[in-house]
């Protein structure tokens, strides 16, 4: 398939790589796990601190599982709807997020927890970091699945210039280093039909939390 916006193609700086398409060589056995994993502990709006639910739908596999509710942000071994542990780490994803950190110059990445988020038109992850993670010498791998979406990267600072970026069906993100503490989120979607996803993208980020 060619691809419509390689003029988005901006050096994102050191500690960040842009894999374009990388999971696509895997597609078929990464959908396949998505969809067991979203069968045994469904997509939900989760609840921030502050009391707002998030447009975003969420869910985890993997021995801890990334939550929000009134009380805070935090990884938990157990899906809170079921007191039960979250669903394995399937083989495809833990090879392939190992797969992607190699190839970003993270070897021997393990991920303990993939969090997946759901985002239908409209819905959008506004700029956050990523820091409730024990270890920040471990990088995040960041598969996009489905419609695309924009990428929002910045830096250290919240006010940090932000780069627009788009990702697309298979895209992998990774970033660590000097790059891990950015300031990061998404665009509220536009609406657009994935052969494979529908009306919908879903972001698998995996970390090394515990
Ligand atoms: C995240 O920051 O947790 C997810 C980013 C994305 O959906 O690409
Ligand atoms: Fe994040």
């Amino acid at each position: 398939m060619t691809r419509l916006f390689e003029d988005f193609e901006v050096p994102l700086g050191e500690g960040v790589a842009m894999l374009r398409g990388f999971a696509l060589a895997e597609e078929d056995a990464v959908l396949a796990a998505l969809e067991s994993v979203t069968g045994a502990a469904p997509f939900r709006h989760m609840v921030t601190p502050g009391g707002f639910r998030m447009s975003v739908g969420m869910t985890n596999c993997g021995a801890l599982g990334w939550v929000s509710d009134r009380s805070g942000y935090r990884y938990a071994p157990c899906d809170p709807e079921t007191g039960k542990p979250w669903p394995a780490m399937p083989h495809a994803f833990a090879a392939l997020s190992g797969r992607a950190a190699a190839a970003a110059g993270f070897s021997g990445f393990e991920s303990d927890a993939c969090l997946i988020n759901r985002y239908a038109p409209g819905a959008k992850l506004t700029l956050h970091q990523d820091r409730n993670e024990r270890d920040f010498s471990q990088p995040i791998v960041s598969v996009s699945l489905g419609i695309p979406a924009v990428f929002l990267f910045g830096g250290e600072h919240r006010s940090s210039p932000i780069r627009r970026v788009r990702l697309e069906h298979g895209d992998i993100v990774v970033w660590g280093g000097p790059a891990r503490l950015f300031y990061h989120g998404i665009a509220p979607l536009k609406e657009a039909a994935h052969p494979r996803l529908g009306g919908c993208r879903v972001n698998l980020t995996f970390r090394r939390a515990g």
